[in-house]
């Protein structure tokens, strides 16, 4: 029996390799959708084992039965996937004198991902090993930033040579990433739906792989594996999911791993999905305010705006084309979310604050995931009693524009004189203000 095979969520159709998914481009050869769910053949009672506290996993191939790659020869990994999951007391104490919430908050927090410091690394570990082991050495890439530099490191590692396609507005710094692995970074006149269909002609003109839409087995089975540590770490599954919403793999991929494991009971309840999208381009939540307006009706999740040309601080979350909402929509309705906008301007702030509290830095669309946390307790979408897990995402190692803004401090001097004596904490009252008064 092979290890796994893919199923058509559409038609039921089986497609049973990469070989032959990959040979349909990535659509189903029946029904031509490309929505698929990879099955396994694995009995399902081996993750009560993988999640146990005694273990000590490495990477996110710690779950291998549950990934789709047949051999570990052809692994490509740098440590992905195992990323500490904290809780944060500082958010705690504030749901709780600003709220009177009683809350267990969990972050998790991927900048320690050695690879990328983003929670794409898991993606793109999963796709390079799939790569190599089918024996393709071109692929294509069109993504915001995070994605392009992710797959870009892993397929360097896998000797895949990787074009990316990266819209105009992309986070300069991940343009030095791809550039000094040797990959090669076509910077893209338009938007982020523009740059996906250039580089699907590219794709096509060379008779090229591309990464799929985000329902992508490469990179939703990877992601998938954040439910696992989340068991395995918290011991629990949250009661709120929070997310800054881009295209919506990560949701997708909660999801799935709900879907692979509802026979053993183990997972119970989804958790309720809160996701934010930043003010400068939020055709998702703008959808979801309108469909929650109007209860809701028939077809509501066919209906939903695109926005050309966003001109937004977080460039990576901005999709202005959410092929994805008559999905997503659905799943959230079903888990009892929402989807709603948050400040963009706010990232700053928080990730000061988060600098202060924790001593670490976050990148902007991070701090768009932990402002749907301020959000959604503005917003009483959070109850008492709740444990909420925040996955945040990304380091700020590739966005030194911002860290320049988030950083404070600095003073030019001449002599002592100038100089009054220090005293960290005098800050405190200042990185907490813009909350305090939220
Ligand atoms: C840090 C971070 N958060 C959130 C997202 C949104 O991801 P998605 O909506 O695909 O789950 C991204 C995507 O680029 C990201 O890099
Ligand atoms: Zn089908």
């Amino acid at each position: 029996m092979s290890k796994f095979h893919f199923e058509c969520r559409v038609c039921g159709h089986k497609i049973d390799n990469f070989k032959d998914w990959f040979s349909s481009n990535q659509k189903c050869p029946k029904c031509g959708e490309s929505k698929i769910y990879t099955k396994y053949s694995a009995d399902k009672e081996k993750i009560k084992t993988l999640i146990g506290k005694d273990q000590t996993p490495e990477s996110l191939w710690h779950y291998f039965d549950f990934l789709p790659l047949n051999n570990k020869e052809n692994i490509v990994t740098d440590g992905e996937g195992v990323a500490p999951i904290e809780r944060w007391d500082f958010l705690e104490d504030y749901a709780k004198r600003k709220y009177n919430l009683n809350l267990e908050i969990f972050i998790n927090r991927n900048d320690k991902s050695f690879a990328t410091g983003t929670f794409k690394d898991k993606g793109g570990s999963l796709a390079a090993s799939v790569l190599k082991e089918e024996g393709i050495t071109e692929y294509v890439v069109a993504s915001t930033g995070n994605t392009a530099t992710a797959f870009a490191h892993y397929m360097a590692k896998a000797g895949v040579s990787c074009s990316i396609f990266v819209p105009e507005d992309s986070l300069p710094d991940s343009e030095a990433h791809i550039g000094a692995y040797g990959q090669k970074l076509f910077r893209v006149k338009g938007d982020y739906a523009h740059a996906k269909k250039v580089a699907a002609d590219y794709a096509k003109k060379y008779g090229l792989l591309m990464t799929g839409g985000n329902l992508d087995p490469l990179r939703l089975e990877a992601k998938k594996t954040q439910v696992f540590e989340m068991l395995r770490v918290m011991g629990k599954i949250p009661d709120v999911y929070i997310q800054a919403l881009s295209g919506g793999t990560g949701p997708f991929a909660v999801e799935k791993a709900f879907i692979d494991f509802e026979e053993t009971g183990l997972l119970g309840k989804l958790p309720r999905f809160l996701l934010s999208q930043g003010d400068r381009c939020a055709p998702q939540a703008h959808a979801w305010d309108k469909a929650t307006k109007n209860n809701f009706p028939e077809g509501y999740e066919k209906d939903f705006p695109t926005y050309e040309n966003p001109v937004t601080l977080i460039p990576t979350i901005a999709t202005g084309h959410p092929g994805m909402y008559p999905l997503m929509a659905p799943l959230v309705k079903r888990s009892g979310g929402q989807i709603f906008e948050i400040n963009e301007e706010l990232a700053v702030d928080i990730s000061r604050l988060v600098a202060y509290e924790r001593v670490i830095k976050i990148g902007p669309a991070s701090a768009a995931g932990l402002a749907g946390l301020f959000e959604s307790l503005k917003r009483g979408y959070i109850n008492d009693g709740e444990v909420i897990f925040v996955n945040i995402g990304e380091s700020a190692g590739r966005a030194l524009d911002f860290m320049k803004e988030v950083s404070y401090t600095s003073e030019i001097i001449s002599s002592v004189d100038d100089c009054e004596r220090f005293d960290r904490t005098k800050y405190k009252e200042m990185v907490w203000a813009p909350f305090e008064n939220y």
